[in-house]
């Protein structure tokens, strides 16, 4: 198996969810076992080296990568999540989508002043929602070690977005 290969299984939905937007759909590399499994391998792969204390990812799509992860890591796992689904006290960061508006939140609890933390996300588009994940993880005084997505949309120029925090793609479309 290869990166290629797992990029050759995202498929394409034209308009969804909205006209003009091409939906980037993993679900075909999440029920292949083999597959689900090497990207969460090359994940781990590319994260060799670093010291952290923890992952944090947004959901939905994040979670599907993210937690995985931190669990073949040993690492404990934060969720980031859209407003009004975290039970404890929360902070919350308003971002601009690719497609619309929204905000995410997070435990005021769950990052300890100075842990390091690695975000992931499924896809890199224009940006905001690592974004907003990594300065809400900063608000709570963690340091964002590195931000590292299974697949990015170089078109949508995110990285622009994210200077200065050091991005880790997979795979590129
Ligand atoms: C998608 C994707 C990323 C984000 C990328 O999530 O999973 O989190 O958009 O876009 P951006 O770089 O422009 O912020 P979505 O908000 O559709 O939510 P979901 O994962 O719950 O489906």
């Amino acid at each position: 198996m290869t990166l290629d290969d797992i990029k050759e299984m995202i498929r394409e939905i034209p308009d969804f969810p909205k006209k003009g937007i091409r939906f980037k759909d993993i679900t075909p590399v999440l029920k292949d076992a083999k597959a689900f499994n090497y990207s969460i391998e090359m994940l781990a792969k590319a994260l060799e080296g670093r010291k952290f204390d923890l992952i944090a990812a947004p959901e939905a799509r994040g979670f599907l990568f993210g937690a995985p992860l931190a669990f073949r890591l040993g690492v404990g796992f934060v969720p980031v999540r859209k407003p009004g689904k975290l039970p404890a006290e929360t902070l919350s960061y308003e971002y601009e989508l690719e497609y619309g508006l929204d905000s995410l939140e997070i435990h005021k609890d769950a990052v300890v002043k100075g842990q390091r933390v690695v975000i992931v996300d499924d896809l890199l588009a224009t940006g905001g929602t690592v974004y907003a994940s990594a300065k809400l993880v900063e608000s709570l005084g963690g340091v964002v070690d590195s931000i590292l997505f299974l697949t990015e949309l170089t078109f949508l120029d995110g990285r622009k977005k994210l200077d200065g925090y050091d991005i880790i793609s997979l795979i590129k479309f």
